[in-house]
């Protein structure tokens, strides 16, 4: 153990997924199995840059705690192993046994091509399927997201057509005979850079007994604050053809910060969740962040429903997962007060991992301002705006951020019209800071990287406002 690397650099986030050596991009193939989270990832296992793409693989039983697993799918004659997902056949359609995993993944030499693999033990060890691919596209096409479909009894699958700005969809009836039923994306959402990374499901919409279709499809770059992005559609899909509700020009962003990427969901996750999780970098610095032995972690996993807004709109609500506030430790009560503008400063819990959570109520003209500083004059502001319904998160000064000019960088989302009061929930960790209304109906993610953790927090602001609540815990 005297040359063990793990866990010791400043900013290896406390409870996020990180690979224990080396460089990770995108979250792949997760499934629930027999109590316990699968997570794959793109991985590079001989250094800490993009390269020599590898299936990593890590379990949880509780979605915040990893054990860190063999490498599962490595490159072959078909070429590295890019993203995919995981399925359970739980009636053998595919014909390797009733509850096999079936992985679908891209396998990326001079062209791409899809690739299916199967593992019997739980998704420890995969055997490639000898009759790949399974599908060859005319076109570079990527990232398969394959489910089981009981509205047409068969299996689906959505393949990114990564610089045609379109989603490809196909059927099946045993997950490796795959037939082409049509296309979406020309011209809807966001169409910059490259589309990658699909996820099709389904989600209830509150107060009906009806279900809605959402796509998510992670695009680079083009996102609203450069570089990566998620965005997403809702609508209506058929087994055959994806219809949006929303007009082309409607763009729906599915987190307000500058490091949420390729976030895809888990397949048979209980209790009817569906249960998200990302890459938390961007591409535009991902390769230049200031880690060495490890490059990026995941985002928190998230709980996925929808929500009507207050104009009506039907919108994705992203929730840290409900085990998050398992995790919650010792708590330091800052009280109740009344925002003013010379501010009052507090000293957070030492250690790098917290959960601040804040009760607020502003009147229409007022905005309150957190700030997170530490005694090097980094700061992180945060601010909630009442008069323009936003909350900001300012990373310019959070610590070091010259090793990119994309990442200094000022992230906004819009609040709930009904908002002037709410709860905010901000997860601190070593290199990452994830902002949520506590109903999920916006998430911000953004990485800094501070010279020493934050150590206080300055709480003021302009007009009349009340925090009922200010806790911050120390996580678990
Ligand atoms: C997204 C992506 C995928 C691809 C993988 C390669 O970040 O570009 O489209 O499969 O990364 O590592």
């Amino acid at each position: 153990d005297s040359f063990d690397t793990s866990n010791k650099e400043k900013y290896r986030p406390t409870y996020h997924h990180t690979p224990l050596y080396g460089w990770m991009n995108d979250p792949n193939g997760m499934f629930y199995k027999d109590g316990a989270w699968h997570l794959y990832y793109q991985h590079n296992p001989y250094g800490s840059k993009w390269q020599n793409m590898t299936w990593g693989h890590s379990s949880s039983t509780d979605l915040v705690h990893w054990t860190h697993h063999p490498e599962a799918i490595r490159p072959d004659g078909l070429g590295t192993i890019f993203s995919g997902n995981s399925v359970i056949d739980h009636d053998n359609t595919a014909g390797f046994g009733a509850g096999e995993v079936i992985t679908l993944y891209t396998s990326c030499d001079k062209s791409q091509v899809q690739s299916l693999a199967h593992s019997s033990d739980n998704g420890m060890t995969f055997t490639k399927y000898p009759g790949n691919p399974v599908i060859v596209t005319p076109n570079e096409a990527r990232d398969p997201n394959i489910f089981r479909n009981s509205g047409i009894n068969k299996w689906n699958l959505v393949l990114a057509g990564a610089m045609d700005h379109e989603m490809h969809i196909f059927s099946s009836p045993d997950l490796k005979e795959w037939t082409y039923e049509s296309s979406f994306g020309k011209g809807y959402g966001a169409q910059d850079g490259v589309w990658e990374c699909p996820d099709l499901f389904q989600l209830d919409v509150p107060g009906t007994n009806e279900k809605k279709w959402v796509l998510l499809c992670n695009l680079n770059p083009g996102g609203k604050f450069g570089g990566s992005a998620t965005q997403y559609f809702i609508g209506e899909f058929d087994g055959k053809k994806f219809t949006s509700d929303y007009a082309p020009e409607d763009t729906l962003w599915m987190d307000f910060g500058k490091d949420h990427y390729a976030t895809v969901t888990w397949s048979d996750a209980p209790e009817g969740r569906r249960t998200a999780i990302g890459w938390m970098s961007n591409w535009q610095y991902a390769n230049e962040v200031p880690t060495k032995q490890f490059r990026s972690a995941n985002t928190l996993p998230r709980d996925l429903s929808l929500f009507h807004s207050p104009e009506g709109k039907l919108l994705l609500a992203s929730k840290p997962a409900k085990e998050l506030a398992d995790m919650r430790g010792e708590a330091r009560s800052y009280g109740r007060f009344s925002v003013s503008q010379k501010g009052r400063t507090f000293r957070l819990p030492d250690g790098k991992g917290m959960e601040i959570v804040m009760d607020y109520s502003l009147n229409a003209k007022s905005d309150v301002s957190l700030t997170l500083s530490n005694a090097n004059g980094d700061k992180v502001i945060m601010t909630i705006d009442a008069k323009d319904m936003t909350f900001t998160m300012d990373r310019t000064k959070s610590g070091e951020v010259s090793f990119s000019r994309h990442f200094p960088a000022v992230t906004v989302a819009p609040l709930s019209k009904d908002a002037p009061a709410g709860t905010i929930r901000i997860f601190i960790d070593s290199s990452s800071i994830e902002a949520f209304d506590s109903e999920g109906r916006f998430a911000m993610t953004n990485l800094v990287f501070p010279t020493q953790p934050y150590s206080t927090i300055t709480v003021k602001g302009k007009g009349k406002g009340k925090i009922k609540k200010l806790n911050a815990y120390k996580i678990k």
